[in-house]
């Protein structure tokens, strides 16, 4: 096995330096794999992850790119797909973050270990992934298993302030201009960026798919709550009942899943990632359109300018 892990490493290193490569604003080398940039680290597991990942019929995929509504989509799901083995006294989102609940499989599984063990998951039938890696890297290794992915996007301006909040919250102080990293999301070259490949990938997929590939908007998540959850549950194949319906079922999801429940709790309030990063920065003001507070009107043109431009003829508008 370790020769196996040998080899499979010298491989992915030749590969790696074969692709095309750049800088990010914060100074980070980022290497280009199937249409988006990742770091070193990241990259190499997803070429782990490519290589061995060996998909079920019922694995559930959340994917997304950064500060899209990850959080949010991950509970739900977990809530949906789990909700016959649980009730709602001891139900794991109160005791633990969702994304301890529902593992990146690059940024925690692959990332960890070069052969993750899968029997060790936080579910099981169906188990619960997520990912931030381009929909084209995402379906390297289910050509013939198909799963479930359910990918939320949101508007671009509220992406690009809720990952600056997100950083600075993180280095405990303001050392990112929003300039720089407003450049750095024009460009393209920033990780799991440029964000419109990113979401064109899933969204491409899913007009192409529909059975394996939902396409959900942040700002419907909030504007209309029950018809996209019913949506979510339906093309998860966990559909509500009658009964549950009536007996407020729907309801208790999303006020268990809910941003003022989730972030009062004491898991979220005090817990943090094996990585030290803490629970509470993944829960902030959930506003649409809160980048009015933040962006010059210069700004706002240049980014709807390059997003227009990007997606002119695809038939999605972020
Ligand atoms: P803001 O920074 O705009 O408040 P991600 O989960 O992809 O990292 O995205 C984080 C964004 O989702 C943050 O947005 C955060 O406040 C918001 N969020 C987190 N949990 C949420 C929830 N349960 N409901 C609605 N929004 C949520």
């Amino acid at each position: 096995l370790k020769e196996e892990e040998e080899n499979q490493s010298e491989d992915s290193k030749s590969l790696i330096s074969s692709l095309p490569s750049d800088i990010d604003c914060s100074g980070t080398k980022l290497y280009k794999y199937q249409g988006c940039w990742y770091d070193k680290d990241i990259l190499q597991a997803i070429l782990k992850f490519n290589k061995i990942f060996q998909p079920q019929e019922t694995d559930i995929i959340v994917a997304s790119f950064p500060k899209s509504g990850t959080t949010w989509l991950k509970a739900l799901t977990f809530a949906l797909a789990q909700r016959s083995k649980h009730t709602s006294e001891n139900h794991p989102l109160l005791t633990h973050n969702p994304h301890e609940l529902v593992p990146y499989l690059e940024l925690d599984l692959y990332l960890k270990s070069s052969k993750p063990d899968m029997s060790k998951l936080p579910s099981s039938s169906p188990r619960l992934f997520s990912t931030h890696m381009s929909f084209d890297a995402l379906k390297v290794p289910m050509k013939e298993t198909p799963c479930k992915i359910v990918y939320v996007c949101r508007n671009v301006k509220d992406v690009l302030v809720s990952l600056w909040c997100f950083e600075n919250s993180m280095s405990g102080e303001n050392n990112l201009s929003l300039e720089a990293l407003f450049e750095s999301l024009c460009s393209g070259v920033n990780l799991c960026g440029p964000l419109w490949e990113n979401v064109l990938g899933y969204w491409r997929g899913s007009l192409e798919d529909p059975k394996h590939v939902l396409f959900l908007r942040y700002e419907e998540l909030k504007t209309e709550p029950r018809v996209q959850i019913k949506r979510l549950a339906e093309f998860l194949d966990f559909p509500f009942t009658k009964e549950e319906e009536d007996s407020g079922g729907v309801d208790k999801i999303l006020e268990l899943c809910s941003l003022r429940n989730l972030s009062g709790l004491e898991i979220n309030k005090t817990g943090s990632l094996s990585e030290g990063v803490s629970f509470k920065s993944f829960f902030r003001k959930g506003e649409v359109g809160d980048w009015k507070s933040y962006m010059t009107p210069e700004m706002e043109n240049k980014i709807d300018m390059i997003v227009e431009e990007k997606l002119q003829g695809s038939g999605l508008i972020l």
